[in-house]
């Protein structure tokens, strides 16, 4: 090429010297893919060869990141998995919806879900011809009697443990259930991680994640993950609706997940460790009227967690008996625990739905979802336990200063 202006030598000199192997992956930061000559272009267009052609389809930063994620949730299954990575859990649950389902269709849920999940169901599915239906999912003769009664359901969307009162639902007994009416299972698996739990070997169909939380585990990423082992599925369905709703994440959450996800194992055991100490002195203390912990064994779904979870997970919920001002006081008493709407972070976050996530829910509405005015959810962190511990008497102390 003869020599460039300066202007163009501008634009134009940043020579990839791509000589060897990155020990980190890189971040792929490019829109789109340059071909050497038209009949690679061609080639790769039309599938003939693989290659990457613009990055809201997929890039290698996305993609080795969704194999990892998709390797988890399938690991020890001699059967693969295919993930896709999204902006959000929103937008992996949204696209997951969208792709397998058509207007008339309809989900059968729980009343108790995340709240973000439950009003995209009702304020945005729904009035596009999605039906909802609510059952409680933990009593499998209602399942069965409204899948009968409802033959239009064609998917069955859980949480497992759910947020934020920490119920449990059999995925297995789900997904059979499911299937026998030609149904699908889906199981939003944020809360579990795949190291404590993997719907997909139990039977579900997909599995849907806010990599936000522990997958992540360190609060600097908004991000979502799908994972499904029907491959065809993947490819002619949900992959598209990603596509064409450009509801893709980008390499850089892609890349911080990467990291994050490295560690996954070490921060799970300590979080759950350090919750099953936290939930045991929650229910020793005279403030405290219920502790919501699968862990604990007079939990309703203490066996249940047991068969499907390797551990209890990291997430304590807890009703104080002086309900709204003693969950101010509280919560205004901690110094280390921070008080934040988010989860599964490696420092201890804690939140009071009704003067913060719920604030807006009608208070009718908060109860039935077993959301009272002194619950308390905590994201047990993985700090010394002492630290932890000693924080939350501080909490405590707070409430009996006021009296
Ligand atoms: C269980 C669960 N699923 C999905 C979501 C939505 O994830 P995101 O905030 O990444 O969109 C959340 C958010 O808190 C959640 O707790």
């Amino acid at each position: 090429m003869k020599k460039l202006q300066f202007g163009s030598q501008c634009v134009r000199a940043a020579r990839d010297t791509k000589t060897t192997r990155p020990h980190q992956l890189p971040i792929y930061a490019t829109s789109s893919f340059a071909f050497e000559d038209l009949p690679e272009g061609m080639a790769v267009f039309s599938g003939e060869q693989q290659g990457h052609l613009y990055s809201r389809f997929g890039n290698p930063t996305i993609d080795a990141v969704t194999e990892k994620v998709a390797q988890l949730e399938m690991h020890g299954s001699s059967e693969a998995g295919r993930g896709l990575f999204c902006s959000s859990g929103m937008s992996a649950i949204s696209t997951l919806c969208l792709g397998l389902l058509q207007p008339g269709d309809a989900i059968l849920t729980q009343p108790n879900l995340y709240g973000g999940t439950n009003e995209l169901f009702q304020k945005v599915l729904q009035p596009l011809g999605f039906r909802v239906v609510m059952a409680d999912l933990s009593d499998l003769n209602a399942v069965a009697e409204t899948l009968a009664q409802h033959p239009a359901i064609r998917m069955v969307y859980f949480e497992t443990p759910a947020n934020p009162t920490l119920s449990c639902v059999d995925i297995e007994a789900l997904s059979n259930l499911a299937h026998a009416q030609g149904a699908l299972s889906v199981a939003d698996n944020t809360f579990a991680t795949p190291y404590l739990q993997q719907p997909l070997l139990l039977g579900a169909d997909y599995v849907v994640h806010s990599t936000t939380k522990y997958l992540n585990g360190h609060g600097n990423s908004t991000a979502g993950a799908i994972v499904g082992k029907d491959l065809e599925a993947m490819q002619e369905r949900v992959f598209p609706a990603l596509k064409l709703l450009g509801t893709n994440g980008s390499p850089f959450e892609a890349w911080l997940l990467n990291n994050g996800m490295k560690t996954l194992e070490l921060r799970m055991e300590r979080h759950c460790k350090n919750a099953a100490k936290v939930a045991k002195w929650l229910i020793q203390q005279p403030q405290v009227s219920r502790v919501n912990y699968p862990g604990l064994p007079d939990h309703p779904d203490h066996q249940l967690a047991s068969r499907q979870m390797r551990h209890f997970g990291g997430m304590v919920s807890f009703e104080l008996k002086g309900g709204l001002d003693a969950g101010r006081q509280f919560v205004e008493g901690l110094e280390l625990c921070t008080l934040a709407p988010t989860m599964g972070d490696v420092d201890t976050l804690i939140m009071h739905p009704a003067t913060m996530s719920h604030l807006k829910v009608p208070v009718e509405q908060r109860l039935a979802a077993g959301i009272s005015d002194g619950l308390i959810r905590l994201s047990v962190g993985i700090e010394n336990i002492e630290d932890i511990r000693s924080d939350l008497e501080k909490g405590m102390a707070a409430i009996k200063s006021e009296r």
